[in-house]
């Protein structure tokens, strides 16, 4: 996610600002920008960009402005709506100027506000979902400005972290939050809001942290909190003890884990604002300008690398069950040498975090120079894939720093389900159907944190078998692939040897290697193929190999034939992926940690792998 920082006190340098920004740098952005009220002038100044926070800083230094400025409001931006322009950067304002905001977080209803607030009269510059925010408090400001940022939010639908100055109430700042973190540094003559404790501790390790749905009003001496409906509530200063760098990690110890626990926030992002309950179906904006190319479509292939290729495996899956279009699945460094049977009802959907694989881009290239429909599903905004493929859908998870990919994952699987509810809906799949796949997902999110509280007892079973020096994954179906996400998740980051195979491939090779030295982890949720999983788990039993098992809770047959079991909430077949992700995620953590290895950096890995 962004990073913000906001500030009011007796600092008037904005410098403060910009070395405040450079702590949350970690978080990864695309653009940066700030404002400040410069008492003299009377007049809010401001100055956002694309690019590093250094560009942001050359161009403050070089500009007229007086760099004398309080409150101040800096931004880091991490693009969901609206290409990587200066326009689009933060912070945003509104017709006159008179209120200026950043914002961390999703609009769901910004298409709807801003052609209301059009109507109104009111003008756009940027394609955003924040700027609405500043017309909306624009709308309401009656010159007390959190009353009027209270009026606002009633109407918001999503997601924020919101910090907002006025020049005609200047001697304030006012946040708000809900779902995206804030935090306020309470200091001395001075008070901060930040996106995390990183940006505070060089100046203070008193903070409050903002639950949802409260409006903070600082002052250069005071902080107070409100609900939305203006009435005051007391709350706690606690004590930091963390230095910058476990700041950063939220306290976490590494950013893999982090990140794993932030895999519910990626389902919720994945989803927000794109469900359609009533009609069993899903809004793609992404995908308004191929909707009718996509009716047509005959056959489809799912391209990526690495862990995004078993994303693209699940949904070919998805798709061909759910919509019944026939769907090829390859990786891109193999696609791309093969020959392909291709026609022009032929369209490729290619699957990466980074957008930046050069397997995969290579891939996109060859199918783009034979005039097929090429549609991308990536994380970062304004990346390569996202500019190169016809149109495409942002998964939304939020920067993704470990090398190991966990939370991009889950969010590539809720959207290749999206995808499939759309494709479906298009075609026969009925709105009983769509309404059941619809009305599940929503409940993900819980069903993922579930999962999560287990985590102590995951790392229990870590202590077990972190003896043990090579392991099978095995899965069937749509746990197939998550088998080979689970093998890989463990080498890549404990160096163990794991291998990741279809439970029905055993008898033909793999078993010779089973017995007790060789654990299997088995994907066995209450599926289709579930009697089929037990039987490959017998198999294993009678070889003396050890077997834990992911199965479906409630499930206490399991219990007499395994050795360990972690369970997961019963969900739809084709939602199980999701779910059977995250203990596997924790598993493969826990045994590096205890192992002792460099989580986040693991040897001879690197995050986007962008050469051949
Ligand atoms: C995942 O844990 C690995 N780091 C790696 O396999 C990664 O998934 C692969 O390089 C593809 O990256 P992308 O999603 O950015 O295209
Ligand atoms: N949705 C907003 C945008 O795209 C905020 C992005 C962020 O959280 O940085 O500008």
């Amino acid at each position: 996610m962004c990073g913000i920082f906001g500030y009011i006190g007796q600092n008037t340098n904005i410098e403060l600002g910009l070395n405040a920004l450079k702590r949350l740098e970690y978080r990864g952005y695309d653009s940066a920008g700030a404002a400040w009220f410069n008492d003299e002038k009377k007049e809010i100044f401001y100055i956002k960009k694309t690019g590093r926070i250094k560009s942001l800083e050359e161009e403050i230094n070089k500009s007229v402005f007086p760099k004398i400025g309080n409150p101040f409001i800096f931004h880091t931006r991490w693009a969901s709506h609206g290409g990587i322009t200066d326009a689009n950067a933060h912070p945003h304002y509104d017709c006159h100027k008179n209120i200026f905001l950043v914002h961390n977080g999703i609009v769901e209803n910004y298409r709807v506000l801003k052609q209301r607030l059009s109507e109104e009269g009111h003008k756009f510059y940027s394609d955003t979902d924040t700027e609405i925010i500043a017309h909306l408090i624009e709308k309401f400001f009656k010159g007390n400005l959190e009353e009027a940022v209270m009026s606002a939010l009633k109407l918001i639908e999503g997601t924020y972290a919101l910090v907002v100055i006025s020049q005609k109430d200047p001697n304030k700042i006012v946040a708000a939050r809900k779902s995206s973190p804030l935090l306020i540094g309470v200091g001395e003559k001075e008070n901060i809001l930040a996106s995390d404790a990183s940006a505070v501790i060089g100046r203070t390790k008193k903070v409050v942290y903002l639950n949802d749905d409260e409006v903070a009003v600082l002052t250069p001496n005071d902080f107070n909190i409100f609900n939305l409906d203006n009435i005051k509530k007391e709350k706690v200063i606690d004590e930091i003890d963390w230095d910058l760098e476990e700041a950063q990690k939220g306290g976490y110890k590494h950013f893999m884990l982090k990140e794993i626990m932030e895999e519910p926030e990626a389902i919720q992002n994945a989803i927000l604002g794109r469900l359609i309950e009533d009609d069993g179906n899903v809004k793609l904006g992404g995908l308004d300008s191929v909707e009718s190319r996509l009716r047509n479509i005959e056959k489809l292939f799912l391209i990526g690398c690495g862990t995004a290729s078993f994303a693209s495996q699940v949904g070919e899956y998805m798709i061909e069950e759910y919509a019944g279009i026939p769907c090829e699945f390859d990786i891109g460094s193999e696609l791309r040498y093969r020959k392909p049977i291709l026609d022009k009802k032929t369209a490729a959907i290619f699957v990466s975090q980074s957008g930046e694989t050069a397997d995969t881009l290579a891939t996109l290239k060859e199918f783009k120079n034979k005039g097929l429909l090429t549609l991308g599903i990536t994380n970062v905004v304004g990346s390569s894939q996202a500019r190169e493929t016809d149109a495409g859908v942002y998964t939304r998870s939020g920067p993704e720093i470990a090398v190991a990919s966990t939370k991009a994952f889950i969010g590539q699987l809720t959207t290749l389900i999206l995808f499939t509810v759309y494709l479906g809906r298009q075609r026969e799949m009925s709105l009983v159907m769509g309404k059941r796949i619809v009305s599940e997902l929503v409940k993900l999110p819980d069903l993922a944190n579930q999962i999560l509280k287990t985590d102590s007892e995951i790392r229990r079973l870590a202590e077990k078998y972190k003896k043990y020096h090579n392991f099978f994954f095995i899965g069937r179906k749509y746990n197939y692939p998550i088998a080979l996400e689970g093998a890989l998740k463990l080498k890549e980051i404990s160096y163990l040897h794991a291998e990741g195979t279809a439970g029905g491939e055993l008898k033909h090779g793999p078993l010779a290697l089973i017995d007790e030295n060789v654990p299997t982890i088995a994907i066995c949720p209450s599926d289709s193929v579930y009697e089929k999983m037990i039987s490959n788990i017998q198999e294993i039993k009678a070889r003396k190999g050890l077997v834990l098992a992911i199965a479906t809770e409630g499930n206490e047959e399991i219990k007499k034939i395994v050795d360990d079991v972690i369970y997961i909430p019963k969900t739809l077949e084709m939602l199980t992926p999701i779910l059977t992700t995250i203990p596997l995620h924790l598993f493969a953590y826990h045994i590096a940690d205890l192992l002792g290895r460099d989580i986040d950096k693991p040897k001879n890995l690197a995050k986007s792998v962008t050469i051949e």
